[in-house]
């Protein structure tokens, strides 16, 4: 990103090509727009609003990680933007630790730094936001800068709103210095390993925020079932399904939460499809893995799987239906102070037992379940059936096993529960009739001290509701 100091007026400096800007196309600015491009501009004062609903949680965090690390100086960095081609750069995301600690979200700012400094004395630590706040109108980066300057890309932030807003000390990027012995996040496994595990328990703003990118991911889905005919008719039907949803996303959300999967046909079967470039065929089931993120950048994580004509197959039926008793019964399975590995397994059982049941394992269900000698019914479900759930679609990702996969299930927590059952087309270990079939299921999971809340419970997800939901609102 280039940069211009607060120094640099029009009076003193000659405007440099940023870095990034090819000088091929550049105009020259005569000096009589040099004269008075910085006049003219009505005032803008900084008045401080309230603080953000998300602040008294957020300062609540800041202070857990003050009490994890008596006495170091911790620096956690939102990040840069990163270049897609030439001067052109992807749409800027902080990093999700940074967002969690600050309640700075889908509007933070590129290369701002959270900063913990230790008291004297070691009693906590005082917090400060470093960003680079707008320019002055009197200076070249207002208008001649094209990543940073507000004449290209909007209003930016003043210090002192920032601070009003989020409830933290702010201060000018230029300010901020290293200093041997930073504890610097990403770099420091420490940091990052108790940050991400910060991260485990919802708290009470962000279970309200889950909710809604559930509602709105949840709107996003009835869209892409009332365009299913519009799907069917264009040869790369994949790609409607993942741009009407993407609609929902951007005008009722911030974003999609991760690249939305649109996998009809065999395409279901591999499990990352992103691709999207693929005809909706009636006949076929079309699995939808996609989820909405909200502003403060807490996303959903929702797959439903549609028999495009309206109607399930009796192959494609007993397929789904067993995918939905393997996500049940890891429902029932899961309870507070349960392993969280104890929702997989529940799931596996399931899968397991009905695979052998239809004759596709080489061993009985109970040698399949042997976690060492087993595993043949894995061919069919190669991924795991849970995972946490939040600011990151794969949330927490840095916690220690033993508080993750090994960890006891606690009220507050968010995750997926997410089986399917995958037959490839061109897999010789099942009847031709299973080819080219893949289904997954997946709803989003709050646990309480009563036990496991379905989030996406709205979004039909039986056999039946998935029939009547397409009938009614696609017919
Ligand atoms: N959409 C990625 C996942 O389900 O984990
Ligand atoms: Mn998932
Ligand atoms: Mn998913």
């Amino acid at each position: 990103m280039s940069t211009t100091g607060d120094s640099d007026t029009i009076a003193q400096t000659e405007v440099e090509t940023p870095a990034s800007t090819s000088t091929n196309r550049r105009q020259p600015y005569g000096q009589g727009f040099l004269d008075t491009i910085s006049e003219g501009w009505a005032e803008r004062p900084d008045t401080p609003s309230p603080a953000r609903a998300q602040a008294a949680y957020t300062a609540a965090r800041r202070d857990a990680v003050s009490s994890a690390f008596p006495g170091r100086r911790l620096v956690i960095p939102a990040g840069e933007l990163k270049q897609r081609s030439n001067d052109t750069d992807y749409p800027f995301r902080a990093h999700s630790a940074f967002s969690h600690l600050t309640g700075w979200a889908s509007d933070a700012e590129p290369g701002s730094v959270l900063v913990f400094d230790p008291r004297e004395g070691g009693d906590g630590h005082d917090v400060t936001l470093y960003f680079r706040e707008r320019a002055d109108r009197t200076t070249a980066e207002f208008y001649s800068d094209a990543s940073i300057g507000e004449f290209w890309i909007g209003p930016r932030p003043a210090l002192g709103g920032v601070a009003a807003d989020l409830g933290v000390p702010t201060a000018h990027v230029d300010d901020f210095e290293s200093r041997e012995g930073d504890v610097v996040l990403d770099e420091d496994d420490e940091l990052t390993r108790f940050v991400s595990e910060l991260r485990l328990v919802k708290d009470a703003y962000e279970i309200a925020q889950m909710k809604l990118a559930v509602d709105v991911t949840a709107r996003g889905f009835d869209d892409i079932v009332a365009h299913l005919p519009a799907i069917v008719a264009h040869p790369r039907g994949e790609r409607i399904v993942e741009g009407v949803f993407h609609q929902r996303a951007r005008s009722d959300g911030n974003a999609v939460g991760y690249d939305t999967i649109a996998a009809s046909g065999p395409h279901a079967c591999y499990l990352h499809w992103t691709r999207n470039d693929g005809a909706v065929v009636p006949g076929d089931l079309i699995l939808i893995d996609a989820g909405a993120e909200v502003d403060s950048l807490y996303t959903a994580d929702i797959t439903r799987t549609l028999p495009v004509s309206g109607r399930f197959t009796d192959i494609q039926r007993r397929i789904y239906e067993t995918v939905r008793e393997a996500a049940d019964a890891a429902f029932a399975a899961a309870k507070p102070g349960v392993m969280f590995r104890s929702i997989h397994e529940a799931a596996m059982q399931v899968i397991a037992t009905r695979v052998a049941e239809w004759g596709l394992l080489p061993v009985t269900a109970a040698e399949a379940l042997d976690a060492d000698k087993g595993g043949q019914h894995r061919r069919y479900m190669v991924h795991g059936t849970s995972h946490h759930l939040g600011i990151d679609v794969h949330d927490c990702a840095q916690a220690r096993r033993d508080m993750y996969y090994d960890g006891a299930l606690e009220p507050g927590m968010v995750f997926t529960i997410e089986p399917g059952l995958y037959f490839q087309i061109d897999d010789l270990t099942v009847p031709e009739e299973y080819r080219g079939i893949g289904v997954r299921i997946e709803d989003d999971i709050l646990m309480t001290a009563d036990g496991p809340v379905n989030l996406s419970a709205g979004i039909p997800r039986t056999a039946d509701e998935v029939e009547a939901w397409i009938a009614r609102l696609s017919a």
